[in-house]
């Protein structure tokens, strides 16, 4: 049997992790990345392309060049741009959704229409381009309130505002100011939605889908959920949270109407669908948001559970066969750690020595994923705000968070900042 290569797209612990996977499944040859980082160039049967990922017309003639089987897309913005299409059109097996598909990611206007339009439970909104409307608008809400910019915005362009002065900032800044430039030039205001967040994903081939081992992320910055968001300092999988009930009620009502609604609308999905999932005291979940990809970190932590071939299941979700396959998880739950620059994610340092990291022993069960980092005259340094991510796999939660923490303590740079606290709402 002839084996794959595959292209992975993007330079994060997401794209680590996802290649990592790929390049032990037993049906792959070799894993290429573009433009990967030092800790995918260091994997085993995977190569670094220096391409850049919004690089589309020689992403193209590589894939052409190497006979590439499979493109797994990491981030959101190629996606976005339409990635899928230009490659399908090229005849290249690109797994992800089309640009029309991902809109459910790069516009939350149109998501917040699409959830409205198919009945799928999310929180209440209105959206605005004029600050004035938006103003008057706030009048009669209650607080805290939610402001969310309206296009991409890398996890960071939603404020909760706990009255009307800090409504009214977010609301001028994303308008009138350039806070989250173009992105934030359409704003949503939404209502404060309680209870406990879960990460639902799922791999959609347009018409079926299989759902992946459930998983939580804390985007706050700091500990106790405090500070501003990020786009995610920790990850665990299994998540708790998602009961066998919770589980099926998002199946019924989130993820079945999704992809039927988006066979509706002319645009089925494939690819990762990730649900971002806010549960009540009653275990009913409400859609937070949609990505149209895998999430970072909570891939990290999923790839150290997944036991299947990831490229034979994104093969089958291109070729409309996703319920021909099955996934299989260790039952082991594993817990990743964001070790960040301090400041991230507003202003940080970067350039900073990474120490340690030869001192972690070699073992199935525990894995650094790079995300930020680089190569100066040979020394690892750090080179953004989220730098690596330290998963530990073990019998329970409580184990892997302990095991986790116990491996991180052999990593140091000057400014290095973490939580203290990933698992605490399962533990
Ligand atoms: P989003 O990028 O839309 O997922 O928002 C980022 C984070 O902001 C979410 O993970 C939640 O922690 C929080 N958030 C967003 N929307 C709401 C909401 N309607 N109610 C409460 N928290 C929210
Ligand atoms: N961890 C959240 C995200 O990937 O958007």
């Amino acid at each position: 049997m002839n084996k794959n290569k595959i292209l992975v797209i993007g330079s994060g612990g997401r794209e680590h992790a996802l290649a990592w996977r790929l390049s032990l499944s037993t049906t792959v040859e070799h894993v290429y990345v573009a433009p990967g980082n030092p800790g995918t160039h260091e994997e085993l049967n995977v190569s670094n392309v220096n391409i850049a990922a919004d690089n589309y017309q020689d992403l193209i003639v590589f894939c052409k060049e190497k006979a590439i089987d499979l493109v797994v897309v990491g981030p959101e913005q190629p996606l976005c741009d339409g990635i899928v299409d230009l490659m399908s059109d090229a005849g290249i097996n690109c797994f992800g959704p089309s640009a029309a598909a991902a809109q459910l990611e790069g516009s939350k206007t149109y998501s917040k229409q699409f959830l409205e339009k198919y009945n799928i439970p999310t929180a209440e909104y209105s959206s605005f381009t004029q600050v004035q409307p938006a103003l008057d608008y706030l009048v009669k809400q209650r607080y805290p309130i939610v402001i969310k910019a309206d296009g991409l915005a890398a996890g960071k362009g939603v404020v909760i505002a706990e009255n009307e002065q800090q409504a009214h900032s977010a609301i001028t800044d994303m308008l009138k100011g350039n806070a989250f430039g173009e992105a934030g030039h359409k704003i949503i205001i939404e209502e404060f939605l309680q209870g406990e967040e879960a990460s639902f994903i799922i791999i959609a081939d347009g018409q079926d889908f299989l759902a992946m081992a459930t998983s939580q992320d804390h985007k706050a910055r700091d500990n106790g959920d405090k500070g501003p968001n990020t786009g995610g300092m920790g990850a665990y999988s299994p998540a708790p949270v998602v009961s066998k009930s919770v589980y099926n009620k998002t199946i019924e009502t989130i993820v079945k109407p999704s992809i039927k609604g988006m066979q509706s609308e002319g645009a089925p999905f494939v690819g990762f669908l990730y649900a971002g999932l806010m549960i009540d005291q009653s275990g009913n979940p409400k859609v937070l948001e949609f990505n149209v990809r895998f999430g970072d970190p909570e891939t990290q932590p999923i790839m150290m559970r997944l036991q299947s071939n990831l490229d034979e299941l994104c093969l089958s979700a291109i070729n409309g066969t996703i319920n021909q396959q099955k996934i299989k998880w260790d039952k082991k739950a594993c817990l990743g750690i964001v070790l960040a620059e301090k400041g991230y994610p507003e202003h940080y340092q970067k350039g900073s020595k990474i120490m340690g990291l030869s001192n972690i022993k070699n073992d199935p069960n525990t894995k650094v994923f790079h995300a930020g980092t680089d190569i100066r005259s040979g020394q690892l340094i750090t080179n953004g705000g989220r730098v690596l991510c330290v998963c530990a796999l073990d019998n329970t939660l409580e184990n892997a968070q302990i095991k986790a923490y116990e491996t991180l303590k052999n990593i140091s740079w000057d400014s290095l900042y973490y939580r203290t606290d990933i698992g605490f709402k399962a533990i």
